[in-house]
């Protein structure tokens, strides 16, 4: 069942049934501030760090769901209803809600009153915008009273969720005519504030929430508008909110609107107040002033448009499949951008308050969006690199704020110096710049300690190197990418984390997946090498990773797949002998990836034992089959019921590898076979079973071994965004970026005989068209650019501002 539907030429996904599986949101903001805002006006906003500036307060596992947001409240006559519907959930006769890049726009109509609540984040300026306009379709006058509210967290979203012996007494605001101020601790060691504005005068307002909703009452029935009015009240300590109240005539047919501002605004320290206890609003009022008429407002939203086009508009695709079209040109791009905004910190699924950037999740996020922002993605790689240990080690985490390792979790992931050679040769590839490895960059955030971009490389691969096991393979430590196969942990106490339980660094435990990880990106260490003229030093990594390879074929490979691990007693994970998890998806996607037994056959017989074994109509499971008791040895994995995360969970992350490796293989049916099974604008028809939004991707669907096989969860903030933005453009429309110019192999469906590509590459647009006369799913065999024939191969950078590529495949 559908919910909605895609507007391409708007770029937005329309809503048309309030009543969703689950809230679909959206994110507005870019660049400091951030809302996530649902499809019924619920959500929060933030400064920067979801954790550290929260600005408005959200109860994520409260009942009713998604109640806390930024709701406007209709009252007529007797009647009470929000645009959004929730969260009085009176039935209204109209209702939709339009998702588009950076706003939504979310329109309710009841009893010939119609109401838009247009929300955007300006490109520029910490504030979230909204224009309320209000239209009396009846042919009578109507006298109505409209409501803004917001409810203020005290800014540490962690202890304001926690510490109410405190924060019900220290909440503080002003009020300067429709201009509420929420203060709290601005006496004290903080510089900023919030403020929530309109642009025309209020009935009444109020800042206690006591008095807006009744101190028993419910966001569903608030006291003030029940009454029609609010009570002026002036909030001390508490719970500070905002409420906007403006009665209403409107005769047939007018309309009315107002536009309301929630900002953030940071006051130099020396210029904190004007008088005792009054705050300085100079900084305020510039930024209201800047968003007073609705030509502001309007110029604003033009603005971000033409940010969001632009930014887009260098990777364009048509195909005959308009699902394949609006997900690459629109909505997988934009999700790989907010994957860049937020690593995963905050979503409808990550509380803004657990966990800052990961290390290998941000190295990943950025292969999705190294072709939009690759100055962005230059600083974000020099970010992280400058919290990698100084053995090559790294945090598994670090804080947005500071940039600083994070020491609650420390390090011992060994798979994640490895990413750091993934990302930054996808940006030298992208870019050409080659000068990235010759910046100087902090070891552990200790400039003392610094040394050029190239050595981090240089001491990520002889991290893997220097942490062998019994059988070469490398340790394990405390995970690799599957955070939850914690083979050193041992865990008996509940509340500890799998993560950093027990010694991480156990000398026995190996990984296959970290094996395949070092050929595949230890190689590409070795060809930046080469391609700088370090030759010998190339020669040795080239064969350290051949040794790998063998390594793996010998200790790594099961008979008909890939091995997952050995514990730490040595015995084998991902194997046929176990008596549950005998296959992982992982190292097949991994290996494969990194080029091991394609010639040899052991390739194709992982993939057939993939197909045979993990294979289900929603996507490929992590592991089979599922282990159905809890497991010492392995640690969280076995944590999880049968079917759920990484325990047989469908983790949409990983499903990409294997996409990749059946493209690498020539496999173009199967390639898309599989990228339409976990993607969501393919899944729009079947929302009541997934669940989460048709146009973002999720983290995991349950799988087959599930009661709830197909119903996805964790949408938006996922390594699974960047993987099939990378496997589409690259794996199966074969749009390759490469050190010395852009490489064309595509592998696709054969019933596929045309497509197009609008590529911007250094600077060149390439306007690709690929043709495939004979219906092969892989292999070309001409190419003609600027309508000259050139030899099949990557085609050169050059100067020319457009380039038409034209391709012929069979
Ligand atoms: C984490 C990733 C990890 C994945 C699989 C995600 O929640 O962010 O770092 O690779 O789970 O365990």
């Amino acid at each position: 069942m559908k919910f909605g539907h895609f507007d391409d030429l708007n770029k937005e996904y329309v809503i048309e049934k309030y009543e969703t599986p689950l809230p679909w949101i959206n994110y507005l903001g870019s660049d400091s501030f951030f809302t996530l805002l649902s499809n019924t006006a619920g959500g929060y906003a933030f400064y920067k760090d979801a954790r550290l500036r929260r600005i408005t307060r959200y109860r994520y596992n409260n009942l009713p769901l998604d109640q806390d947001g930024f709701h406007i409240y209709v009252k007529d006559g007797d009647t009470i209803w929000n645009p959004g519907w929730q969260p009085v959930q009176t039935a209204l006769d109209h209702y939709e809600c339009r998702h588009g890049l950076g706003y939504s726009v979310i329109t309710g109509k009841k009893n010939d009153i119609l109401v838009k609540q247009e929300l955007y984040v300006p490109k520029y300026d910490n504030i979230l915008l909204q224009r309320v306009t209000v239209n009396n379709t009846a042919d009578t006058a109507k006298e109505i009273d409209l409501f803004s509210f917001v409810e203020f967290c005290l800014w540490d979203a962690m202890d304001d969720s926690s510490n109410f012996q405190r924060n019900y007494s220290t909440g503080e605001v002003e009020v300067e005519g429709s201009a509420i101020y929420h203060k709290t601790e601005y006496r004290e060691r903080r510089n900023h504030y919030a403020v929530f504005y309109a642009n025309k005068p209020v009935d009444s307002f109020d800042t206690s929430r006591d008095s807006f909703m009744g101190v028993y009452g419910s966001p569903k029935a608030p006291a003030a508008v029940v009454n029609g009015k609010c009570g002026n009240s002036i909030a001390h300590g508490w719970q500070p909110v905002g409420a906007h109240h403006f009665h209403l005539n409107l005769k047939a047919g007018e309309t009315y609107s107002v536009i309301i501002g929630l900002g953030y605004v940071e006051v130099p320290v020396e210029e904190k107040f004007i008088a005792p206890s009054v705050i300085n609003k100079s900084y305020a009022h510039a930024l209201m002033n800047k968003y007073i008429t609705d030509e502001q407002f309007d110029t604003g939203m033009t603005e971000l448009r033409k940010f969001w086009n632009e930014l887009l508009s260098g990777f364009e695709v048509k195909t005959e499949n308009e699902n394949v079209n609006r997900m690459v040109n629109i909505w997988n791009a934009y999700q790989c951008m907010v994957t860049f905004n937020m690593s995963r910190s905050a979503s409808y699924y990550e509380s803004g308050i657990g966990r800052g950037m990961g290390f290998r999740d941000s190295c990943q996020d950025l292969l999705g969006f190294v072709h939009m922002i690759p100055e962005r993605a230059r600083e974000r790689i020099l970010d992280i690199a400058a919290t990698q240990k100084e053995d090559g080690g790294a945090y598994h985490q670090y804080q947005p704020l500071t940039k600083k390792g994070n020491s609650d979790i420390g390090g011992g992931f060994n798979d994640d110096p490895l990413w750091l050679i993934a990302c930054t040769d996808a940006y030298i590839r992208e870019t050409g710049d080659w000068a990235i490895l010759d910046e100087i960059v902090d070891f552990d955030n200790n400039h003392e300690k610094a040394a050029p971009l190239l050595e981090h490389l240089r001491r990520s691969f002889n991290y893997t190197l220097n942490n062998l096991g019994p059988n070469k393979l490398p340790l394990i430590g405390r995970a690799d990418w599957n955070d939850c196969l914690n083979l050193n942990c041992f865990s008996e106490h509940p509340g500890e984390s799998f993560q950093i339980t027990g010694p991480s660094e156990g000398p026995v435990a190996e990984s296959v997946f970290i094996a395949g990880m070092f050929v595949k990106y230890g190689r590409e260490y070795a060809n930046i090498l080469k391609h700088l003229g370090i030759a010998e030093e190339a020669e040795k990594a080239y064969k350290a990773v051949d040794q790998m390879t063998e390594t793996v074929l010998d200790k790594g490979w099961d008979g008909e797949w890939f091995l997952r691990a050995y514990d730490a007693f040595g015995q084998k994970i991902g194997s046929e002998e176990c008596e549950e998890g005998k296959i992982f998806i992982e190292p097949q996607g991994m290996c494969i990836m990194a080029g091991i037994g394609i010639e040899t056959g052991h390739a194709q017989k992982a993939l057939d034992a993939v197909k045979e074994r993990l294979d289900t109509k929603y996507g490929i499971v992590l592991l089979n089959p599922a282990y159905t008791k809890y497991r010492l040895n392995l640690g969280e994995i076995s944590s999880y019921p049968p079917g759920y995360k990484e325990n047989a969970g469908i983790f949409c992350h990983n499903n990409p590898w294997i996409i990749f490796a059946e493209s690498i293989m020539g496999h173009g049916d199967r390639a898309f076979e599989l990228y339409k099974k976990t993607c969501p604008a393919f899944l729009e028809e079947i929302s009541e079973i997934h669940r989460t939004e048709p146009y973002a991707y999720c983290q995991m669907v349950a799988g087959k071994d599930a009661p709830t096989f197909g119903e996805g969860k964790n949408s938006w903030l996922t390594g699974t965004a960047a993987w099939t933005f990378t496997v589409l453009t690259e794996g199966i429309l074969g749009i390759q970026p490469d050190y010395d110019g852009l490489t064309v192999d595509p592998c696709i469906p054969h019933t596929v005989k045309h497509f197009t590509v609008n590529r911007l590459f250094r600077n060149t647009m390439y306007h690709i068209t690929v043709n495939n006369p004979d219906g092969v799913q892989k292999g070309v065999k001409a190419i003609k650019v600027n309508g000259s024939d050139v030899p099949v191969g990557p085609i050169p950078v050059t100067d020319r501002k457009e380039v038409t590529v034209e391709v012929t495949m069979g």
